[in-house]
């Protein structure tokens, strides 16, 4: 145990721990899209991939690791964040912010704010069903009753761009913590890091806005 505190304490065993646990977070946000997608295609497709979700045995297990991983990123992120901050309390923006820093890479602690308010409400909402009139109801009803709503369709979208932004900064980092960085590669992991915030925040964000503004959810 004293070797993960002595790894967790050092500079560079909080990088690899976040940038780990932040591409393992990326492996849950592509298939939880792909399941998302159902929704355009109809009600019985979306609520059966639902219904396999929530009666598969192994569902419990998965959850308390993607609990186990947010958990691990976030605080250690923000930990390692306010050593840096503590270290440099003078000057420091303004030294970091010379070399070739990205608006995701300035606004990585706000954006990181904000998706934990999103998933907070997201999962209480979504998953417990708080705020909902009903308690009983399919999940795809559930999503269409919430998305009728411009605040809440309006709120996820503005979210979904807070999610963009950190993506594009975050999955070109993790790869630089973990070693991969080369002149010859890193150039296109950058633009694949882009390309993959894009896709991703977009294609999620074409949920609620498809489902409130553009009559999805009749
Ligand atoms: C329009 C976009 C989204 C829709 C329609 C959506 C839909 C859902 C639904 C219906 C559930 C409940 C699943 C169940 O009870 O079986 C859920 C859970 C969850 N969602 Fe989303 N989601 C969206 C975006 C996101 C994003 C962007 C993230 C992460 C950054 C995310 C993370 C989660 C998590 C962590 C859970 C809880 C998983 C569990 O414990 O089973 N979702 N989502």
């Amino acid at each position: 145990m004293r070797w993960l505190c002595d790894f967790l304490n050092s500079s560079i065993g909080k990088k690899i721990s976040v940038g780990l646990a932040g591409l393992f977070l990326c492996g849950f946000v592509v298939p939880h899209l792909l399941g998302n997608l159902l929704l355009f295609v109809g009600m019985a497709q979306f609520n059966a991939y639902a219904h396999f979700l929530q009666a598969n045995p192994l569902t419990p297990a998965a959850e308390l690791g993607l609990l186990a991983l947010f958990l691990l990123h976030g605080t250690v992120a923000l930990w390692a964040r306010w050593q840096n901050w503590r270290a440099r309390p003078v000057g420091y923006d303004t030294v970091a912010s010379k070399g070739g820093r990205t608006i995701g890479s300035r606004t990585m602690t706000y954006t990181a704010f904000l998706v934990l308010a999103f998933l907070i409400l997201h999962v209480a909402m979504f998953k417990y069903g708080w705020g909902s009139a009903f308690h009983d109801e399919e999940l795809f009803q559930r999503v269409m009753d919430f998305f009728r709503n411009p605040w809440i369709a309006g709120g996820y979208a503005l979210a979904l761009i807070g999610l963009g932004l950190h993506l594009s900064h975050g999955f070109e980092s993790a790869f630089q913590t973990l070693g991969v960085n080369h002149p010859k590669y890193t150039p296109f992991i950058k633009v694949l890091g882009v390309l993959f915030a894009v896709a991703v925040a977009g294609a999620f964000a074409a949920i609620p806005i498809w489902a409130c503004f553009l009559g999805g959810a009749k």
